[in-house]
């Protein structure tokens, strides 16, 4: 399908559009070892020293596990319809596989009876970046086993959940799994090989398709794929820059949907990793090519690509421009990369109903005394990315939903609580939660099905 501009008009959303918020497991929970909880890779890793910016953990971020009752109640207030939350592997299964922790289920069974009571809809995400530990110890992604695995813990979920959880997503954004957990080092569990990464890579893949085939068997809703993606622009027309694009466009947008929707890897991947990607079975190949009922796509930032020697194994790294806005994440600020995302998807891929599952900025707020933000970047990067997602619905993607990352400021990984994405502002030291002026914004959106949009910035 072609996706081609969108006619003029004003801004207009399906009827029952998901107008969500997204967090994760390890960066709002805290308590990582509550009530039977095993330890996770991300437990482990920023316990490490020198691995998070700030020196933080997960041990406390925003207590969300004890405080969640406040959070669904400034959920409702704001209107959202949708919660985008992940399960944490390792409260559920404390040694990754075999005996359940029926605490931790429970945290889970209470807080998605909680959302429904307030008629926010939930969107469970099995993986978001914390692995059980002691599966880790056992090899992690590398482990050819890790497949059974995960279908084992996800079928642990959907026999307790399915009956009032509709969405499911397997895996969040395996691309970052892989190359900052295996080919860089700069995320849990902290390897730098590139004869890793690829394995790693395929056996995320593996695991989704697993546990997808057991959904199949178990479940009675919907289950998807969530990954990210950055339009990849060549610096300029010159072959060196295209060629960078190129791979860059394999390597992030390419290497994990390629194999869902159509079977087999991109060529430019063997390019990328020379004697270290390996021929993987087709047998493989074909369990991952397996329907999926949505795709979720996480959105931040495009890139513009040139070679860059320095930049392995890739060889390409981005030029900046001084015309654009940049995040405190050093991310171009480009609206029309989420349109051009979503168009792509359509074209690349075939019809398939989409959610925005992230869509956000870290800007350095600065709070009035009384926690009050005034976040006016912030508001402006959700106004036009918003527009930008109406614009590809006029334009006819099947896109359901959006969830702005995030609904709290919280634990950004390895930057700490440094980068702040939320909506709401979380003053760590006393766990008060202040919603910015994005957020009064984005209500208002909610409230008025879009039209909000309409009106002039200010
Ligand atoms: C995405 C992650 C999410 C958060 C945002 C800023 O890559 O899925 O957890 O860190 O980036």
């Amino acid at each position: 399908m072609r996706v081609a501009a969108p006619p003029p008009g004003l801004p207009a959303f399906p009827k029952r559009f998901a107008w969500g918020a997204a967090t994760s497991a390890y960066q709002v929970e805290g308590s990582p070892l509550a009530d039977g909880a095993g330890p996770s890779n991300w437990h482990r890793f920023t316990h490490s020293p020198g691995r998070v910016l700030t020196g933080e953990t997960g041990d406390v971020a925003c207590d969300h596990y004890r405080r969640w009752r406040d959070d669904v109640a400034l959920m409702r207030e704001l209107g959202l319809t949708a919660y985008r939350f992940s399960v944490s592997w390792s409260r559920v299964l404390p040694e990754g596989t075999g005996r359940v922790n029926p605490k931790g289920l429970d945290f889970y069974r209470r807080l998605v009876d909680g959302l429904r009571e307030a008629g926010i809809a939930p969107f469970v995400t099995l993986f978001h970046w914390d692995l059980p530990a002691a599966l880790d110890d056992r090899g992690g992604w590398l482990n050819r086993d890790i497949a059974g695995w995960f279908a084992d813990y996800a079928e642990v979920m959907f026999r307790a959940l399915d009956d009032r959880v509709a969405w499911w997503a397997t895996l969040n954004e395996p691309w970052v799994v892989a190359d900052g957990g295996y080919l860089h080092g700069t995320l849990a569990p902290g390897h730098a090989s590139a004869f890793e990464a690829p394995i790693a890579s395929h056996n995320l893949l593996r695991a989704h398709a697993a546990a997808l085939q057991a959904y199949r068997a178990a479940g009675r809703h919907e289950i998807g794929l969530v990954v990210n993606l950055e339009p990849k622009a060549a610096a300029s027309s010159a072959p060196a820059d295209l060629a960078a694009a190129a791979r860059s466009d394999a390597y992030m947008n390419r290497q994990f949907l390629d194999p869902v929707f159509l079977g087999g890897y991109p060529d430019e991947l063997a390019e990328v990793f020379g004697e270290a990607w390996p021929s993987f079975p087709a047998a493989d190949l074909a369990a991952i090519r397996q329907r999926i009922d949505f795709l979720g796509v996480n959105y931040y930032t495009r890139g513009v690509m040139q070679p860059d020697p320095a930049a392995w194994p890739l060889l390409a790294g981005k030029v900046t421009s001084p015309d654009s806005v940049y995040t405190e994440m050093d991310w171009e600020v480009y609206p029309q990369g989420l349109f051009d995302a979503l168009a792509w998807v359509t074209e690349r891929y075939g019809e398939v109903p989409i959610y925005i599952t992230e869509n956000g900025a870290a800007f350095a707020d600065r709070a009035a005394a009384d926690g009050t933000v005034s976040d006016p970047l912030r508001t402006a990067y959700l106004r036009d990315h918003l527009l930008a997602a109406n614009a590809a619905v006029r334009s006819g993607v099947d896109l359901r939903g959006y969830f702005v990352w995030s609904l709290l400021d919280n634990l950004e990984w390895n930057q700490g609580t440094s980068k702040r994405f939320g909506i709401v502002r979380v003053d760590f030291a006393t766990q008060r939660r202040t919603p910015k002026a994005s957020a009064r914004f984005y209500a208002e959106v909610i409230r008025t099905g879009g039209a909000a949009l309409a009106a002039p910035a200010g």
